[in-house]
């Protein structure tokens, strides 16, 4: 039996529950083939601890021909070129990426998490709470990095869930839409998201005629027909191709903070169909049927899961900028430099 099929349900299996949020993570497009090229959680994650490891590296080594990671370029870290110049191997720090960069894409596939939309910014009207929860576990981090006997392995943990939720604003909301040029910096430090948020009673997205070329049409049919697709409907996680609808223009409400609705999420968050509120979108979720028709999300570079998948890369983007400027507050707030280092894996 050819040898990836024996493997792909075993990788899938370690991947259930990809279902919310930025792509969970890189190793889905190597048994994907849509996703190829999507910037998951893990991607974005690492690519903005590669920024804040070397900017700690030139704050402490005065060294300005370190490898500088070209941030939006989303290269892998330049830890051979450092460890070479500083005659150091970066295993810790190399450790320390992997443990935030998985902690990054763990509340999609963790069962207490995934299905709850404060972990994802989805549902306008628990956007604040989403908000409220980042505030308090940032005050906790921030509390943990008083006591001196810290378990900075846990703290990764927590932290890297936080960036997950950090991360998704970008791409479950109409943040990009709205055509905002920088990150939220409101996010996790302010209870007043800086925005106007969608009421209960306010129309927020207008029925897509999903937009499908004949080809596109068949490209979702194939996907859904795909042995990979049926190794994820084996495990219960049902793309419909009737699902999949391409959206432009479609928000009704971009003077107002909006985010989408997932069928996952009907237990909490139901979709209700007189609100004509936004739906996430994608072959996964059947809220798309629901008034307003269609879906917003921009998780991935493939129409097949994100209806708003042209904009992918501007809220990726804009989502690995959002992470730095995280961590860059967490820095700046602890004013403990070999902290902080620690934390980063810059100091074993
Ligand atoms: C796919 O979705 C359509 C539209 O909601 C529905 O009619 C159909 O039964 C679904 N197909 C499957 C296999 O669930």
């Amino acid at each position: 039996m050819d040898r990836t099929l024996v493997l792909l349900p075993l990788l899938i299996l370690s991947l259930v529950g990809y279902c919310n949020g930025f792509a969970t993570t890189e190793y889905l497009a190597t048994v994907a083939y849509p996703l190829k090229g999507t910037r998951f959680h893990d991607t974005m994650t690492k690519t903005a601890i590669c920024k804040i490891q070397y900017d700690w590296l030139v704050r402490h080594t005065k060294l300005k021909t370190l490898k500088k990671p070209k941030t939006l370029l989303y290269e892998s870290c330049g830890y051979m070129q450092w460890g070479v110049t500083l005659g150091k191997t970066f295993l810790v720090a190399r450790i320390a990426m992997e443990e935030l960069a998985k902690a990054s894409f763990a509340p999609d596939v963790d069962p207490e998490t995934k299905n709850d939309p404060i972990h994802h910014f989805d549902s306008d009207l628990l956007l604040n709470k989403a908000n409220d929860r980042l505030i308090t576990v940032r005050n906790n981090i921030l509390k943990v990095f008083e006591d001196p006997n810290a378990d900075y392995v846990d703290l990764r943990k927590t932290v890297g869930y936080s960036l997950h939720t950090l991360q998704d604003f970008y791409s479950h909301t109409n943040w990009i839409e709205m055509k905002k040029k920088k990150p939220n910096w409101n996010i996790a430090r302010k209870a007043d998201l800086g925005v106007p948020i969608a009421p209960l009673d306010m129309a927020t997205c207008s029925d897509c005629k999903q937009d499908l070329t004949p080809e596109q049409k068949k490209d979702a049919d194939d996907w859904a027909n795909s042995i990979t697709n049926q190794v994820f409907e084996a495990l219960s996680m049902d793309f419909n191709a009737s699902n999949v609808f391409i959206c432009k223009d479609n928000i009704l409400a971009n003077g107002h903070l909006t985010s989408g609705y997932f069928s996952t999420e009907a237990k909490v968050a139901p979709k209700i169909s007189a609100y004509k509120k936004c739906s996430h979108g994608g072959g996964f979720d059947a809220s798309v049927q629901i008034t307003a028709r269609g879906g917003i999300n921009k998780d991935t570079n493939t129409f097949l899961y994100s209806p708003h998948y042209y904009l992918h890369n501007a809220a990726s983007d804009m989502a690995v900028r959002a992470t730095i400027d995280y961590l860059e507050g967490l820095r700046r707030a602890i004013k403990d430099e070999q902290k902080f280092g620690r934390f980063i894996g810059m100091i074993s």
